[in-house]
């Protein structure tokens, strides 16, 4: 019997269109006494601008639109998708899930969906598991989302976090296909790291019980990110039994331009391999990696046939990596 693969036929994004630039943020937080510069948030980061979401629209009024711009990139209609997973961690309620109001904003009805919530890693974790339930025969042609507004989590007053996030959605179509496709998959996580990066708050008796607001440990969370992230990249290469010189381009979580290009380092990947869009985006937590797949896509920088190296690395701790052909 031949294996069934998944194979990314189209991409999709969204972005909110509230741009936000540095030194908006700069003068926005000056009046509330916090004071940062467009200089720190570039030398340390390499953000230069985010989105931020009106204050009536959730993760998923912007997972539907970058839904749709990946439908239609890859030719399909609504009715043909048989599963839904939206990796978020800003769901637009505590349940159901934002992939069910996905569905429905979406006009389908019937298929599965679910959301994963994995934090910065979610959008790898969500591929891998579309990625296992189209193998198993279980789907055919998946929607993959990842759809934040982070901008809700943010505590305005805490200038070493409320920097660096933004909100935005991305998404793929994922069929299945003959031939790969996604090559391998590597997911991991470590419990023991949960307050290194994590929102404490929960909800109960109907108020909130706790800090709803992120707070980051951001040196923890680094030196975490580094090392884990060269892991997962190196597992994926051997499950597949590449070698890390024949990656066209290395797609990573867009949290900081330094670790992204520390991976590469590490990969003796040059800099011009990897899809950069933190710049402009911030950190988009589970939405990060499919916006910076689609803008590589639509630039003309990632091509049909080349080789794709996704990393997510987040709260929980969580990190994983998807290794593709387009
Ligand atoms: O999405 C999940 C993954 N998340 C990440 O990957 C984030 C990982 N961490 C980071 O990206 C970096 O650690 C940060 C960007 C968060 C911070 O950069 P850093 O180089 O580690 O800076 P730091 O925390 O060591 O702070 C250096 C200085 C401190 O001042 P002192 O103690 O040296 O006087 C901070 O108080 O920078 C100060 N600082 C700021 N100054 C101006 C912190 N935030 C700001 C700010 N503006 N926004």
């Amino acid at each position: 019997m031949t294996r069934r693969y998944s194979r990314i036929t189209g991409t999709g994004s969204y972005l909110p269109p509230r741009r936000v630039t540095n030194n908006d943020l700069v003068a926005e937080l000056a009046l509330q006494g916090v004071e940062t510069s467009d200089e720190w948030i570039v030398e340390r980061t390499g953000i230069r601008a985010r989105h931020f979401t009106a204050p009536d629209m959730g993760a998923s009024d912007l997972a539907v639109p970058a839904a749709q711009a990946a439908m239609q990139a890859a030719g399909v209609q609504p009715a043909d998708i048989d599963l839904i997973i939206v990796a978020t961690s800003t769901p637009d309620m505590v349940f159901p899930s934002t992939a069910a109001i996905v569905q429905h904003k979406l006009g389908i009805s019937g298929c599965p969906v679910f959301d994963v919530q994995a934090v910065c890693s979610g959008f790898v974790y969500a591929l891998a598991v579309a990625d296992a339930l189209i193998a198993n025969g279980t789907a055919h042609r998946a929607l993959v989302i990842g759809a934040e507004v982070f901008s809700r989590l943010l505590d305005f007053k805490d200038r070493t976090t409320c920097v660096l996030f933004g909100d935005g959605a991305g998404a793929v179509v994922l069929e299945a296909s003959d031939t790969p496709g996604i090559l391998a998959t590597d997911l991991h996580a470590d419990g023991k790291h949960v307050d290194i990066l994590c929102v404490p708050g929960h909800v109960s008796g109907g108020q909130i019980l706790g800090d709803p607001l992120l707070k980051m440990d951001g040196q923890a969370v680094f030196k975490l990110a580094v090392g884990v992230l060269d892991k997962a990249a190196r597992a994926v290469l051997a499950k597949a039994e590449m070698e890390a010189s024949s990656i066209d381009w290395l797609i990573p979580h867009q949290a900081n331009i330094r670790i992204m290009l520390s991976t590469a380092r590490k990969l003796h990947l040059p800099p011009e391999k990897v899809v950069v869009t933190v710049q402009d985006h911030g950190n988009t937590s589970a939405a990060s990696i499919p916006l910076a797949l689609d803008h590589g896509v639509r630039a003309g920088q990632v091509k049909l046939g080349q080789t794709v190296l996704l990393e997510g690395v987040g709260g929980g701790f969580t990190w994983g990596a998807v290794l593709l052909k387009m």
